[in-house]
């Protein structure tokens, strides 16, 4: 039998969730990204930290760069390392979100069940999915890291878009096409779903 008491004798005189909040003025959300590779997520993600950071709330990015290099560095493109990927990344979020941070995650996630789990960890509630729905044309047009041009070639198995699937999520909570909004437009509207969600009454 599982029983983890023993291993936290003072849980609960740990702080919680909203002494956190109520610390940071700020509400805690996780903003999802979900979209193809070079779609532009990250750049979403990045500018949007910076416009929240501006009015003063606490924003943490969780992409490629500082997960797929560090704590899954372990793990490949396969379906079963996607799904630990996202499993772990959403384990992370929840702890950022735990903490009273706003979070926002830009990896591709490329299927509905697997946005259900990272859903189901974090908490359905808090959970605000955003599809960065560039088209794949444009992906592979821009192609930042000529990783389409290698998965054309053959030299890259699994490319999600080429030779994996990407499943649309069915009901975002917003849609955002960078083919034909500017950076500007995506972050505006973002700043729309989230801002009445993370501002304390009292701060807006
Ligand atoms: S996910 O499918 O597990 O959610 P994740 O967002 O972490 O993917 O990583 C995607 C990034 O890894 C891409 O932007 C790309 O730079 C790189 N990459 C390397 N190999 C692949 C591949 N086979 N499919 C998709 N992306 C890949």
């Amino acid at each position: 039998m599982t029983d983890n008491n023993h291993i936290y004798p003072i849980f609960n005189k740990m702080l919680s969730r909203k002494d956190k909040e109520e610390l940071l003025h700020q509400r805690s959300v996780m903003i999802w990204l979900t979209g193809l590779s070079g779609s532009g997520k990250s750049t979403i993600a990045i500018a949007l930290e910076r416009e929240l950071h501006k009015r003063g709330l606490l924003c943490r990015i969780l992409d490629g760069d500082n997960i797929r290099s560090g704590i899954n560095s372990n793990l490949g493109f396969t379906e079963a390392d996607r799904v630990e990927n996202i499993r772990r990344i959403a384990e992370v979020a929840k702890l950022f979100i735990d903490t009273g941070i706003i979070t926002i995650a830009a990896f591709i996630s490329p299927n509905n069940d697997i946005r259900e789990m990272a859903a189901y960890i974090i908490g359905k509630d808090d959970f605000l999915e955003v599809y960065v729905s560039t088209p794949i044309e444009e992906c592979e047009r821009r192609d930042v890291k000529g990783l389409y041009a290698k998965a054309r070639r053959g030299e890259i198995k699994n490319f999600t878009g080429i030779s994996a699937p990407f499943e649309a999520p069915a009901h975002p909570a917003l849609t955002l096409d960078t083919s034909v909004l500017t950076l500007e437009e995506s972050v505006g509207r973002l700043l729309d779903l989230v801002l009445s969600k993370i501002q304390k009454k009292q701060d807006i």
